[in-house]
């Protein structure tokens, strides 16, 4: 029987420092050995966000210790590894360095193939990690840097259909933690305190609704909110402005998906439509139940990675590893970090955010 490759994954672009081993099972499924993440959510609190020099600094204390747990939890040996693959960006280059490095230094040392991954990326195929999903299909990648609608095509093969043109949504989350006074990371705080509030209270903006096809826009609505907070003053008014922000994003990602359905399908000619939602903000529930339901009223399969999986870990890495080991796609040990990297070959053609409203 022919050895199922075993690949190490890890990831370091922000300020979680991940590192994972997955192999796949007979039928060709990935399977996850280990999937460790230390998140370093104690030492950027008093600074309310991350800060990349601290951030990086904690990279190297760990990034070693988090490695060698993960092949200790995999049941395997270090010497069986079939390649070593490393986020490379976008993210912060200190702390992408330093996973880079690393993950260079095993594979070398071993004599192992090194595989660079896009952080983008590996969001892009982790729902793969936990359901059968197949190209193509319709991304809708939502994490703290990014809000696209994506054409996957292929591996490696994207094509953009929409765009935030200012703040991503998770970068939207986090201002509005900020600005009720949830300490950092407010985001996910976000989804308890809006349970507790009536998404009706306050009427908020929803920029470039009727225009724009798929892009997407949060900068107004985060005005909104700073304008608000200012006002409010009891808890209760908190949780009002949580769940009628909350309730504004869940508006906008349905209306703006549902355009980017229309695209998808001009697109492609498959007669199984897939809307896969990924990153950060993919964890929360609400967001889930609205797309869910607009995958219902349009014959689209919603599929989402495990809730584990939507933050930043390095089975996701893995699993780009995984499928780019087994086509022979290789890096050379001199690949650089690179923060900026967009998954669309089209983007560094695009002017600004390439949008026309
Ligand atoms: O994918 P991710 O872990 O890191 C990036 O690649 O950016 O996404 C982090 C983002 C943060 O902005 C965080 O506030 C948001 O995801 N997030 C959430 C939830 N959990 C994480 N936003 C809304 N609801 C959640 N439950
Ligand atoms: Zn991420």
């Amino acid at each position: 029987m022919k050895k199922k490759p075993l690949i190490l994954g890890i990831e370091t672009s922000c300020d979680e420092t991940a590192a994972s081993v997955i192999t796949e099972n007979e039928q060709g499924f990935p399977v996850i050995l280990s999937n460790i993440v230390s998140s370093q959510i104690d030492v950027h609190k008093e600074f309310g966000g991350v800060v990349p020099e601290l951030a990086a600094r904690s990279h190297i204390e760990k990034i070693d210790l988090i490695t060698k747990k993960a092949i200790d939890d995999s049941g395997i040996k270090i010497e069986d590894l079939d390649a070593v693959a490393s986020t490379a960006g976008p993210g912060l280059i200190v702390c992408l360095s330093v996973g880079l490095s690393f993950g260079k230094a095993i594979a070398s040392s071993m004599n192992k193939p090194f595989i660079a991954v896009n952080h983008l990326e590996g969001h892009a195929l982790s729902p793969k990690l936990n359901s059968n999903l197949n190209y193509p299909y319709l991304l809708l990648l939502i994490s703290g840097g990014h809000t696209q609608f994506l054409n996957v095509k292929n591996l490696g093969d994207y094509k953009r259909l929409g765009t935030t043109i200012d703040d991503a949504v998770g970068e939207a989350f986090d201002k509005t933690a900020k600005l009720i006074g949830i300490e950092f990371p407010g985001g996910p705080q976000i989804e308890n305190y809006a349970k507790k509030g009536n998404h009706e209270k306050y009427k908020l903006p929803k920029p470039i609704f009727h225009k724009g096809g798929c892009n997407l826009s949060f900068a107004g609505l985060k005005t909104a909110v700073l304008k608000i907070s200012k006002q409010i003053k009891t808890e209760q008014e908190k949780y009002d402005l949580a769940a009628s922000f909350q309730k504004t994003v869940e508006e906008i990602l349905y209306k703006k998906s549902k355009i980017a359905f229309e695209e998808f399908k001009k697109n492609n000619n498959t007669n199984h439509n897939k809307f896969v939602v990924a990153g950060g903000v993919a964890a929360n529930k609400n967001i889930r139940k609205v797309l869910e339901k607009l995958c219902h009223e349009e014959k689209f399969e919603a599929i989402f990675p495990a809730t584990s999986l939507c933050g930043d870990n390095a089975a996701m890495i893995a699993m780009v590893g995984l499928e780019k080991f087994k086509l022979n796609q290789f890096s050379n040990l001199d690949y650089p970090a690179k923060p900026r990297w967009p998954l669309d070959k089209d983007a560094q053609y695009l002017k600004g955010a390439g949008v026309k409203l």
